[in-house]
């Protein structure tokens, strides 16, 4: 029986299973295939049943056509299915091929009157933005995604190109490296309520979601030359803006043996354009979606700003820009004030709708680690922001302090010496000048794209009092 079985297995030939995208541009005509995905669109006509099938392999669906007659029960607009037949020429100048259906199988029935997803309609993204459990059967969402993917395999094949070593930062941290409090806790649930424990908390040092993995890829600067890291970061900021998450992704760089801006800004300005160029080049389709119906004019702007070199200002010059300005901002443009991201959008516009970098901030904007510029009265750090159009701040970087007693007197004056002990060791056994930068993800994601609102760009959003699903 057990041979009878596997002739009979043999003889018979299986149609061959493909993606969507492989039988779209498959030339092999009368092949009898099989496809699985989600109906797009479906509709009647004579005889005939005429479907969309779409599987998330690329943007475009799959034509079916198939006999009224086969009768299949469930099938509609949004339910799941596997499709058996032969592919054939398609009439249609749009398509090479369509699949003429032998066999339909739905896997998994949808009720389009509930479906919050209209037939044919284009919904915007803040319509779909409220449904982050379905929104990936949106057209828009899942160009989004394909294209977040492919993001992240341009910045990772980028950093692997130019000798950065990846590094595996940690999430839970005892330290608060931005210095700036917009920190989560971490304790096991219900610590709380176990008053027998020490009150010591389960790491006997309070624990935090990590703000940046800089210090410690600042260890490892210690060690390689050039490392990097790629993770989800978190921060308490209780902010609805377009642009914070409370938690986002970052890319963050850091290089040794380097005692100038100029080199941090080489990478970042590299990594934006290669990365860029790269997203271009792998999801056409996808791009062009958010270009023509998003935010038209985006594409554009990136063509120039990735044939030309982006601008560097100082603060001081970023300053007078915006006192020269008739504009009238909400917030201060003193000498000594954070730049806000109004002050940074018009900056941005006032260079030319270009990239643009701003260098040496005054040393009281940043935290204990940035290597003090000693230029006094003017007296700043040698720290830089790249600023991109639509979006205002997409980097933070600055050199590290790497002189000891500099350090020490710093992280003293802010009452930090002890927690930091190991970070001042580290310039005490084979310190190298270095620096390096972060840049959020999500915001790349925005400024390439022309998405205005930063919830749009990432698969579950995480913003005060909002952490659904
Ligand atoms: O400027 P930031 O705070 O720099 C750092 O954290 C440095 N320790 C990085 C480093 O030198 N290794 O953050 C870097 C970037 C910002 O420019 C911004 O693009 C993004 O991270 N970012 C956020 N993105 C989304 N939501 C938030 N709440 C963000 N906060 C910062």
């Amino acid at each position: 029986r057990a041979v009878v079985t596997v002739r009979r297995y043999c003889c018979q030939k299986s149609p061959q299973k493909l993606r969507v995208t492989e039988a779209l541009s498959s030339q092999e005509l009368g092949a009898n295939i099989k496809i699985k995905g989600w109906v797009r669109s479906i509709r009647s006509q004579k005889e005939l049943l005429f479907l969309h099938v779409n599987d998330g392999s690329s943007l475009q669906s799959l034509q079916v056509v198939a006999s009224s007659e086969l009768n299949v029960r469930g099938l509609t607009y949004g339910s799941a299915v596997e499709i058996s037949g032969d592919l054939v020429k398609s009439p249609h100048k749009k398509q090479n091929v369509e699949l003429q259906a032998t066999h339909i199988q739905v896997v998994g029935e949808c009720n389009p009157v509930d479906f919050p997803f209209k037939i044919k309609e284009r919904h915007g993204l803040e319509y779909i933005r409220q449904f982050p459990h379905l929104r990936c059967r949106t057209n828009t969402f899942s160009s989004l995604l394909r294209i977040r993917s492919e993001a992240t395999s341009a910045i990772q094949s980028f950093f692997k190109e130019n000798n950065f070593v990846h590094i595996h930062t940690p999430v839970i941290t005892s330290n608060d490296c931005e210095g700036a409090g917009e920190l989560f806790q971490v304790e096991p649930a219900g610590r709380e309520e176990s008053p027998d424990e020490e009150n010591t908390g389960f790491f006997d040092v309070p624990a935090f979601l990590t703000v940046s993995g800089q210090l410690h890829l600042e260890v490892m600067a210690g060690a390689f030359p050039r490392v990097y890291t790629f993770g989800p970061t978190f921060r308490a900021e209780n902010s609805q803006s377009r642009r914070h998450l409370a938690e986002f992704y970052m890319v963050e760089a850091e290089i040794s043996f380097t005692q100038s801006l100029e080199d941090l800004m080489m990478v970042m300005e590299n990594l934006f354009k290669s990365a860029t160029e790269c997203v271009l080049a792998r999801c056409p389709e996808d791009v062009e979606l958010f270009h023509k119906y998003v935010a038209p004019g985006t594409r554009e702007s990136l063509d120039v700003m990735l044939k030309n070199r982006f601008k560097v200002i100082t603060y001081t010059e970023a300053i007078d820009i915006l006192n020269c300005s008739s504009q009238n901002f909400a917030f201060k443009t003193e000498w000594g004030c954070d730049l806000q991201t109004e002050h940074e959008k018009y900056l941005v516009k006032h260079c030319g709708n270009m990239p643009l970098f701003v260098i040496n901030y005054p040393y009281d904007l940043k935290p204990f680690y940035a290597r003090d510029n000693e230029d006094q009265p003017c007296h700043t750090a040698a720290a830089v922001d790249l600023l991109v159009p639509g979006v205002g701040e997409l980097c933070g970087g600055t050199l590290r302090e790497e002189r000891l007693e500099l350090l020490r007197a710093r992280l003293a004056h802010a009452g930090l010496e002890d927690a930091y002990q190991w970070y001042l060791e580290l310039r005490k056994f084979g310190s190298v000048p270095h620096g390096g930068f972060g840049m959020g993800f999500e915001r790349y994601l925005q400024c390439i794209l022309g998405v205005e609102n930063i919830k749009d760009v990432i698969p579950f959003p995480r913003f005060s009092h909002s952490c659904v699903l």
